[in-house]
C-alpha cells in the first residue's frame, strides 16, 4: 500500500476508534457495508504491522475494539460475512516473515474465541455446559502475551520449532529458539508416561518483564529506541538473524497444549494430564486452576486479573479450557477456533488524567524524545506522573494538547504510555503543543533526523555529555561501579569532566578511592566495551563487538574506513556515519586520551565470562551436585549476574538442585525459568 494512504488510514482508524459507539449503531446496509470494508482494511493493516513487523501502531485494546465492532456489524448483517469467520474469533494475521523456511503444521494451530466481559464469558460457559449435558471440569490458565510456537518431537527428539504463521504453516525458528530459551531437547519415556512417536507440543514464547526491562534499559542508555511492549521484543528476538542479538536476550517458553500426537493412545487424556507430563519432561507450564461451575471460574479469572502484575511474564487474559479430552472431542471445533476453550481478555490497566506539559529529553546521541508530564494518578498499584510518547509524529497524529484529559495505559505492565485523548472533555483553554526548534538544554538549533525525529547536533551539549558518560560507565559498556548518574552530574556541573576519556584523568580529589579502583580496573576491559562507550551513531553492544573484532586493537580503531566497517558487517549507511564520526576531531581526541592514560583493552576474548550474565538475577534452591552454593553464587557474580535469596518478579532464573521444593513452585507460579544444574553450568560456559 502507498505510504500516504497508509498514513491516512492510520488517522482514519484513530478517528473511527473514537467514534466506535456511534458507528456501531449504523443501521443501513450500505453504510454497514462501507464500514465493514473500512474495518477489514484497517484490521488487515494492523495485523500486518503487528504480526509481520512487530511494530503495532495502536494498542491491543484499540485493535480489539476494531475487531469487536466488525463482529457486531457482521452479526447484524450476516450476508456481509466472508469465509474467514470474522463473526467468531479465530486466527487472523500471519507471522511468517519470509526469512525462514516455512513448515506445515501436522495439526493446524487454531486461535481462541475471545470474551471481554463477565456476561460474554458466562454465555460461553453456559453454552458448553448445555452442550455437554453434564457438569464440566474447567482448567483456568493465565494467557501469556507472546507468540505461539509448535515444537515437534520425533521418537522423543526435538526436530523443529515452528511459529504459528498463518495457522497452517509457520516459520521454522528452531536454531533461534534454542539459542535464547530453554527447550527440552528430549522427551523422557517412562511407564507412567509412554512417549509418543510423534508429538507437536504447543506453547507460547514470551519475554519476562525483568528481561524486557533489562534490554530496554540497555537500549535507552545506548540512545536506541526502546520497545513498547515485551511481545514486540519477543518477536523481534525470536526472528532476529544476528546471533549476537539472540545470545544477548533471554526468552521464556511456557507450554500448554499439543497438536498432532501418534500413536493416539499416547495422547494426554486431559489438560491436567498434559500439564503433569510436560512438567515432568522439563517444560515450564502455566499454573493451572481447576474449577467447576461458572461462578468459581469467574472468581478465579478475577483473581488472575488482580494478580497479573505478580507474574514474571506479560499476561493479557485468562484461558478457560474444558479439562477432559473426550468432552473436547464431542464439542468439536468451529471454523477457526475450538468450541471447548475461550480466552478472556483483561481490561488494560488504564486511567485518565490531565496532560500538564510535554518536555523533551535529550539522549546520548542528541535525539529528542517527548515525555508527557501528568497530574499524578495511580495505575496498577503505583503512582505515575510521566508517560512516554513515541515521537513528534505521535503527538501530531493524536492531536494532544496541554490541558487535555489523556488516557494512560501500561504497555506490558511496564512503561506507562499515552494512548489517546478524551476529546469530549477537552477544555477550551487547551493549548496545542509547540515543538522546539532549539535544544532545550544547550539552545543549539535542532536538525531533522530520520522520519519523525529531531536531534541536537552539539556534542558538547551538557545533556548529551552526561548521558554519554553515564552510558560509558554503565554495565552496557565499561561497567565502572560507583560512577552513576549522580556522580556524573556533579563532575560535569563542576567542569571536571566533559568527555569519556576524561574519566581516566580523574584523581582522588574528585572521586572516592573505590571508584578510582573501578576506573583503573576498566582500563583492561574488552575493546568492544570501549567501542560501545564512544557513543557512535547506531552502535549498540552488538555492532560494537563487530567493530572491535575487526579493529583488533585500540590504535586501529581511529583509522577504520567505511570499507573496513562494511567488512565488519555494518550496513553501508551505518558504516558511512561511523567512519565519519571516528575520523572527527572529538573522537580522535578521545582515542588519543585513552592511549595517553594507559588504557589497554583486553583482546576480544570470546570465552571470557565477564559480563555474560550481566544483569541476570539468579536464585538457588536444593542441593547442587557438582559445586557448592557459594561457588555457584561466586561464578554468577563473576559473570556480572546477581544472586537473590528469594524468588521475585525480578528473578530471571531459579537454579534447582535436588530437593528444591518451595522456590521451584514459586518460580512456576511466577513463570520464572527453572534451570537444572547442567543447564546452569552450560549457561555459565556460554553454550
Ligand atoms: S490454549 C486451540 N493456553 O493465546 C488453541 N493459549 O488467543 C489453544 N495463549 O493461540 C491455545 N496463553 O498463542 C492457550 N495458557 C494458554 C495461553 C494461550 C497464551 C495464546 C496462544 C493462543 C492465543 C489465543
Amino acid at each position: 500500500m502507498h505510504s500516504t494512504l497508509l498514513r491516512a488510514l492510520g488517522a482514519l482508524v484513530c478517528c473511527l476508534f473514537l467514534a466506535t459507539s456511534v458507528s456501531a449503531q449504523t443501521d443501513s446496509a450500505s453504510a454497514a457495508r462501507e464500514r465493514i470494508a473500512e474495518l477489514r482494511a484497517a484490521i488487515a493493516r494492523h495485523d500486518e504491522l503487528y504480526f509481520k513487523h512487530a511494530a503495532p501502531e495502536i494498542t491491543d485494546a484499540e485493535y480489539d475494539a476494531l475487531k469487536r465492532e466488525l463482529r457486531v456489524l457482521i452479526e447484524q448483517h450476516p450476508q456481509l460475512a466472508t469465509a474467514d469467520s470474522e463473526a467468531g474469533a479465530g486466527v487472523v494475521g500471519d507471522d511468517r516473515s519470509g526469512r525462514f523456511p516455512t513448515v506445515r503444521h501436522r495439526v493446524p494451530m487454531l486461535g481462541l474465541e475471545k470474551s471481554y466481559t463477565e456476561a460474554e464469558l458466562r454465555k460461553f460457559l453456559a453454552r458448553v455446559e448445555r452442550l455437554a449435558g453434564e457438569p464440566v471440569t474447567w482448567v483456568i490458565e493465565p494467557k501469556y502475551d507472546g507468540l505461539a510456537i509448535s515444537l515437534t518431537y520425533v521418537r522423543g527428539q526435538l526436530v523443529r520449532a515452528v511459529t504459528r504463521g498463518n495457522g497452517s504453516e509457520g516459520d521454522d525458528v528452531t536454531a533461534n529458539l534454542l539459542a535464547c530459551t530453554d527447550v527440552p531437547r528430549e522427551l523422557p519415556d517412562t511407564p507412567d508416561f509412554p512417549r509418543p512417536d510423534f508429538i507437536e507440543v504447543r506453547g507460547e514464547v514470551f519475554m519476562a518483564l525483568a528481561e524486557f526491562e533489562r534490554v530496554n534499559a540497555m537500549r535507552r542508555a545506548a540512545g536506541e529506541e526502546v520497545f513498547a511492549h515485551p511481545r514486540n521484543l519477543a518477536v523481534g528476538t525470536l526472528k532476529a538473524t544476528d546471533p549476537a542479538v539472540l545470545r544477548s536476550r533471554r526468552l521464556t517458553l511456557v507450554c500448554y497444549g499439543w497438536g498432532g500426537c501418534e500413536p493416539a493412545d499416547t495422547a494426554p487424556v486431559s489438560q491436567r494430564d498434559l500439564l503433569t507430563r510436560l512438567s515432568a519432561a522439563g517444560f515450564l507450564v502455566p499454573p493451572a486452576h481447576v474449577a467447576s461451575g461458572a461462578e468459581t471460574v469467574w472468581q478465579i479469572v478475577r483473581v488472575l486479573d488482580r494478580e497479573r502484575s505478580e507474574f514474571a511474564g506479560p499476561l493479557d487474559g485468562a484461558v478457560i479450557k474444558v479439562d477432559e479430552v473426550a468432552l473436547r472431542r464431542r464439542l468439536g471445533e468451529g471454523d477457526a477456533a475450538p468450541r471447548w476453550a475461550i480466552a478472556h481478555k483483561f481490561e488494560p490497566e488504564r486511567v485518565e488524567t490531565r496532560l500538564r506539559a510535554i518536555t523533551w529529553q535529550v539522549g546520548r546521541t542528541g535525539a529528542l524524545t517527548p515525555v508527557a508530564e501528568l497530574d499524578p494518578v495511580t495505575l496498577g498499584g503505583s503512582t505515575i506522573a510521566r508517560a512516554s510518547l513515541h515521537n513528534r509524529r505521535e503527538i501530531e497524529r493524536r492531536d494532544y494538547r496541554i490541558g487535555d484529559r489523556v488516557r494512560v495505559e501500561r504497555a506490558g505492565e511496564i512503561i506507562p504510555q499515552l494512548v489517546g485523548v478524551n476529546l469530549a472533555a477537552r477544555p477550551a483553554e487547551a493549548v496545542p503543543v509547540t515543538f522546539p526548534t532549539a535544544c532545550p538544554v544547550c539552545a543549539t538549533a535542532l536538525q531533522p533526523e530520520g522520519e519523525a525525529g529531531w536531534r541536537c547536533p552539539q556534542r558538547a551539549c551538557p545533556a548529551q555529555v552526561k548521558r554519554r558518560l553515564e552510558y560509558f560507565a554503565s554495565e552496557a559498556a565499561l561497567n565502572i561501579r560507583g560512577l552513576g548518574p549522580v556522580l556524573v552530574e556533579t563532575l560535569v556541573e563542576r567542569g571536571k569532566l566533559s568527555e569519556v576519556d576524561g574519566i581516566y584523568r580523574l584523581t582522588g580529589a574528585e572521586v572516592p578511592a573505590r571508584v578510582l579502583d573501578q576506573i583503573e580496573r576498566s582500563k583492561g576491559a574488552e575493546l568492544w566495551r570501549f567501542v560501545a562507550g564512544l557513543g557512535l551513531p547506531d552502535v549498540g553492544g552488538v555492532t560494537a563487538r563487530k567493530i572491535a573484532d575487526r579493529a583488533g586493537k585500540l590504535e586501529a580503531l581511529g583509522r577504520m574506513s567505511r570499507e573496513d566497517l562494511v567488512a565488519a558487517g555494518l550496513s553501508p549507511a551505518v558504516a558511512e556515519a561511523v567512519a565519519r564520526e571516528l575520523a572527527s576531531v572529538p573522537l580522535q581526541r578521545i582515542l588519543a586520551g585513552f592511549s595517553a592514560a594507559g588504557v589497554q583493552p583486553a583482546l576480544a576474548a570470546k570465552a571470557a565470562s565477564d559480563g555474560r550474565l550481566a544483569g541476570q538475577a539468579f536464585v538457588f534452591t536444593g542441593t547442587l551436585r557438582g559445586l557448592s552454593r557459594e561457588e555457584a553464587a561466586r561464578r554468577v557474580l563473576a559473570a556480572g549476574g546477581k544472586v537473590q535469596a528469594d524468588v521475585a518478579r525480578t528473578t530471571n532464573y531459579v537454579v534447582a538442585g535436588e530437593g528444591g521444593g518451595r522456590k521451584r513452585d514459586e518460580a512456576k507460579r511466577l513463570g520464572v525459568a527453572v534451570l537444572s544444574e547442567e543447564e546452569f553450568l552450560r549457561m555459565l560456559e556460554g553454550k
